[in-house]
């Protein structure tokens, strides 16, 4: 007998046809409506089937879902071997200076437990609430994508010895740190209440308050400095395997931070009364506060210039960083005009200008596409 003859079940028909559990939103198989159309799709409060990816209603959000499974990449194929030569040099010419260290660590630091918070909003909130199966196709990689950077911090802490328990600890020990993640924690906390659902003006505008603060403001303006400080070190060939590193992560984040942005649009665009006066200059204070928040962890993480940086230029390229943010979500910006004090950031930001990435990976890769079954 092969396993093509295997005797059936036979499943008999319910008399009543009985809903059928499957999780968040509709919760029951919709057996009389007809097929679903776009048209029926919407971000939040949606009625449509959230386990029908086609027909595609939000074309950037799966676009956005391709680039980031095209940027696929793991920590472990950089090396480390130069970033190891160089920490366990004495602190001095030949090696980092102390106020380097002190940064590099404190950066770490932050990132170490930051991309954790993240994963935990979009997995335990904004994955709920969200209504529409394109997004939540692009949520489960960028969930993926965290849970890689956070791997990237581990690797990191054991490629160079770094006490773990410090490294760790510094959101909850190094006060800036510990002041921007229990800021950006008070927007999530009643979101990840089971009982939490949108459906309301004031538990919609609740769901766009979080969506705020980790996309425009976790993800976009508070990863900004610590990448900066990274990438100068970079730029002077100093721990080149995590400038690196930090280069695959401002790609990946700079996906994540523009798909949130089009959340944030399209949810305003749908919902227009949620965009009320009152609502945008709520939001503005909340850019403005977390500014400050990140000029702060500036001047903890940097008391002295290095690298070309100070913490004075820090605060103009907040200021900066603010402002845009402000604008890409439809709001007057909250500082006065300022130019980018790094320009040389966005050119970071193009990996294809710096090198081509596949000819520096340390082990012979292929995607499951293109391995062969024979
Ligand atoms: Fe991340
Ligand atoms: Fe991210």
């Amino acid at each position: 007998m092969t396993t093509f003859d295997l005797p059936t079940a036979t499943i008999p028909t319910p008399a009543v046809p009985a809903p059928v559990s499957i999780g968040n939103g509709p919760d029951t198989i919709d057996r009389v409506s007809g097929r679903i159309a776009a048209s029926d799709k919407a971000m939040i409060n949606a009625r449509a089937d959230v386990n029908q990816l086609l027909p595609l209603k939000y074309h950037w959000a799966w676009e956005k879902y391709l680039a980031g499974c095209n940027n696929h990449w793991m920590p472990t194929e950089v090396s480390m071997q130069a970033d190891i030569s160089l920490w366990q040099q004495p602190p001095g010419p030949a090696g980092l200076t102390e106020a380097e260290r002190t940064m590099l660590l404190r950066n770490l630091g932050f990132f170490a437990t930051a991309e954790s918070l993240v994963a935990n909003n979009i997995v335990l909130a904004v994955y709920r609430q969200l209504t529409n199966p394109e997004c939540r196709q692009f949520l489960l990689r960028q969930a993926f994508e965290e849970a890689v950077h956070t791997h990237t911090f581990q690797y990191i802490c054991t490629s160079l010895g770094l006490d773990e328990g410090e490294l760790f600890n510094m959101y909850r020990e190094i006060p800036s740190i510990t002041e921007k993640d229990a800021w950006a924690l008070q927007y999530t906390q009643h979101l990840e209440d089971p009982g939490f659902r949108t459906g309301t003006p004031e538990t919609d505008q609740a769901f766009l308050r979080d969506l705020i603060a980790f996309y425009v403001i976790f993800e976009g303006m508070w990863f900004y400095t610590g990448f900066a400080q990274i990438l100068s070190l970079g730029r002077r060939n100093k721990m080149v395997g995590i400038a690196e590193q930090y280069q695959y992560i401002l790609r990946d984040e700079s996906i994540h931070l523009n798909f949130g942005i089009d959340v944030i649009n399209s949810i305003k665009q749908e919902n227009p009364h949620l965009w009320t006066a009152e609502f945008q200059a709520e939001v503005r204070d909340m850019l403005t506060t977390a500014c400050k928040l990140e000029i702060a962890y500036g001047r903890e993480t940097m008391a002295t210039q290095m690298l070309g940086l100070n913490a004075a230029q820090c605060e103009q390229y907040m200021h900066f960083i603010t402002n845009r943010r402000c604008a890409q979500i439809g709001l007057a910006p909250v500082h006065p005009a300022t130019d980018n004090p790094f320009p040389w950031m966005s050119e970071m930001m193009d990996l294809k200008k710096e090198k081509n990435f596949f000819e520096t990976r340390v082990t012979e890769y292929q995607t499951g596409g293109g391995l062969s079954w024979d």
